[in-house]
């Protein structure tokens, strides 16, 4: 059996992946393969591990309709058109999970550091602008017991709930879709309107799916209804928020600042303003970046190919 890797995985899955007999090709250049190559680079192959943004769209999938199993190396799926895999039976494998503590804890950092200016800060010594002790100036903000705002309350979200509720109290207040009456038990969160979650939260955080409902959610209107010493963090995807509204209301203070995990396009443009701003700061979607965490999504794509391949249902197949 063969598979067609379009970027890099952790070595351990690609060991699993030989334990299995399954041959490998990956594709080695340092930029984001096209459509048209990965059509072409899926021809010949039993599955595909599809890594980074590539759009597993009808087009795709029609033109692969020979695939046995498609292995995402991500939890969200936004990429993937799920009813035409479903048309083509085509399974579609996520890694649900095992990343929620990482992205959390990559949310958290964005928090800290937009609270207290530090990217900001940073460049300043790297511009050799650090000349004084000045007790006035780069003056953060405190997190003690202010209202953390989660916007999508799944795994994620609860587990960034956890540790503002552990370092900082901070009271949870949420807003889904639908009641995540488990977490309202376990962490005593309150489920809230949006318009009240927008202007009630010290730090809103998005740990929702891109979805039509949620694509471009936050735009300036909403930012305006928030307090203006509020935080605004993104980790899930950036076409959740409106970047240029989102520039404008950082600009015009209307909230404090923003952390960025994720932005809309990925990679975000070097002169991109929010690089520049004292009150953002921006990470390259590498929330799920640690060992431990990417080492589990190789071995859980492994369990998802494997069980494709032998027609078998996944282990962790999407849903839609
Ligand atoms: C995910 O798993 O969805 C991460 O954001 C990586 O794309």
């Amino acid at each position: 059996m063969k598979v067609f890797i379009s970027g890099n995985i952790a070595p351990v899955g690609l060991k699993q992946l030989e334990e299995n007999n399954i041959s490998v090709t990956q594709w080695r250049e340092d930029r984001q393969i096209t459509a048209e190559e990965l059509i072409e680079a899926c021809k010949d192959e039993d599955a595909l591990i599809s890594v980074g943004p590539n759009k597993i769209n009808a087009a795709f999938l029609e033109a692969c309709s020979h695939l046995k199993v498609i292995a995402l190396h991500s939890v969200g799926y936004d990429q993937v058109d799920v009813a035409a895999a479903k048309r083509l039976n085509i399974p579609i494998g996520n890694t649900p999970g095992v990343l929620s503590g990482a992205t959390a804890d990559t949310a958290f950092l964005l928090m800290l550091a937009v609270s207290r200016k530090a990217f900001f800060s940073h460049q300043k010594i790297i511009k050799g602008e650090w000349k004084n002790y000045e007790p006035t100036q780069e003056l953060g903000i405190e997190l003690n017991g202010k209202t953390l705002g989660v916007f999508g309350l799944g795994k994620i979200g609860l587990e960034m709930a956890k540790k503002c509720m552990g370092a900082y109290k901070m009271p949870v207040i949420y807003h889904n879709r639908s009641r995540n009456e488990e977490a309202e038990a376990e962490i005593g969160a309150k489920y809230v309107s949006f318009e009240e979650l927008i202007a009630q939260s010290d730090v809103l955080s998005v740990h929702t799916a891109l979805t039509p409902e949620t694509k471009g959610k936050f735009t300036l209107e909403v930012f305006e209804q928030m307090k203006p010493s509020s935080i605004f963090i993104n980790t899930a995807r950036g076409g959740i928020h409106n970047e240029t509204d989102l520039i404008k209301a950082l600009d015009r203070k209307l909230i404090w600042g923003a952390g960025l995990d994720v932005t809309n396009p990925e990679p975000m443009d070097k002169s991109n303003p929010l690089l520049f701003m004292e009150n953002a700061a921006v990470l390259p979607h590498i929330g799920s970046a640690t060992e431990e965490t990417r080492d589990a999504m190789a071995k859980i794509i492994v369990q998802n190919i494997v069980a494709g391949l032998k027609g078998e249902k996944l282990p962790y197949e999407v849903r839609g």
